[in-house]
């Protein structure tokens, strides 16, 4: 038996041991074949959930031995993962960073263990180079612009004045909170009728997006025009608190959200979301072309973006197809 077959057994029985305390379950190591160790953030949205999922199908497709770790919102608990992952000198590791900054020197100890790192969904900063292969995940940028897009389309189509917006982001300092941001700010700026009244932190999840919501009803009530939310499980927390306040939401309040998963396409079926800016969790297919690559030797993409599109009750939604997440 090879030393990276010990390793790998001995792997996949302390992942199950260590996730069976946990409520997630490991994927069981095989006989051959590439070791990835992938570092996933938690489980904070139906989003993260489905790219969990793809993530697990694509490395079953490939035939690739995963080591998926659930670091549970802690970028400490990444960056022990990362360290496991090089200790059992996995393949190739891959991870999706919480936040952009601070893996400087975990990346530096994968790379002096001659281990590849790939970047997947989000990006990191760093002054330095060589850290990491290259980035498998969607343009948040272009999503803020596209949502933006809408906004002022909607604007028009309403003949509105102005548009007090309330922003709900993402994550402080991760990448799809900044660009997000700074797509849809970017484009706002060349449209004078359009004011953000206040952005607040929603950490990406359901419960802050109803904290956030109730917060904005307090102090702006009836001058909210919009709300600008930065993906649908704070969207989802965020509408209850707009019907508890007396408003429509998709009529006394423009309601603009981002991912596409199921749950928010129904809601934008019934009128409630006025627009939902796609962004596909499913990079699973891409990171294991990409495994397979560096694993051969061959030159990798530094930068994957997937296709996305923009929903919104300009079109007719009944021909959405099922969305998978
Ligand atoms: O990084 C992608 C974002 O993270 C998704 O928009 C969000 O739902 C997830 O939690």
């Amino acid at each position: 038996m090879t030393k990276k077959k010990i390793w790998s057994m001995a792997l996949a029985l302390m992942l199950t041991l260590s996730f069976m305390g946990c409520g997630k379950e490991a994927e069981p190591a095989k006989e051959d074949g590439i070791l990835l160790g992938v570092s996933q953030i938690g489980s904070e949205s139906a989003w993260r959930i489905g790219n969990t999922r793809d993530i697990e199908e694509q490395a079953d497709r490939y035939g690739i031995n995963l080591m998926m770790e659930n670091a549970n919102q802690k970028q400490e608990n990444q960056i022990a993962a990362i360290r496991r992952f090089i200790a059992y000198k996995v393949d190739v590791i891959a991870f999706s960073p919480i936040v952009e900054e601070g893996w400087d020197n975990v990346l530096k100890e994968a790379k002096d263990a001659g281990i590849p790192v790939i970047l997947v969904d989000r990006d990191i900063n760093t002054a330095k180079e060589g850290l990491t292969t290259c980035l498998i995940g969607a343009d948040f940028y272009k999503e803020g612009v596209m949502a933006a897009e809408y906004l002022i389309r909607k604007a028009d189509a309403l003949e509105m004045d102005h548009v007090n917006i309330v922003e709900i982001a993402g994550t402080e300092n991760s990448t799809p909170m900044r660009q997000r941001q700074a797509g849809f700010y970017d484009t706002i700026a060349n449209d004078p009728r359009m004011t953000v009244l206040e952005s607040i932190d929603g950490d990406f999840l359901k419960s802050r997006g109803a904290e956030c919501m109730r917060y904005f009803l307090e102090t702006y009530g009836d001058q909210i025009d919009a709300v600008y939310s930065h993906n649908d499980e704070m969207t989802l927390g965020a509408l209850p608190e707009i019907e508890k306040a007396e408003f429509v939401p998709g009529q006394d309040i423009i309601i603009i959200s981002i991912d596409g998963g199921q749950e928010a396409i129904n809601v934008l079926k019934e009128g409630k979301i006025n627009c939902v800016v796609e962004c596909t969790p499913k990079l699973g297919s891409a990171l294991m072309e990409t495994v397979l690559k560096l694993k051969n030797g061959e030159a990798v993409d530094a930068l994957i973006h997937p296709e996305e599109e923009v929903f919104s009750d300009e079109m007719d939604t009944s021909t959405i197809a099922p969305r998978g997440y």
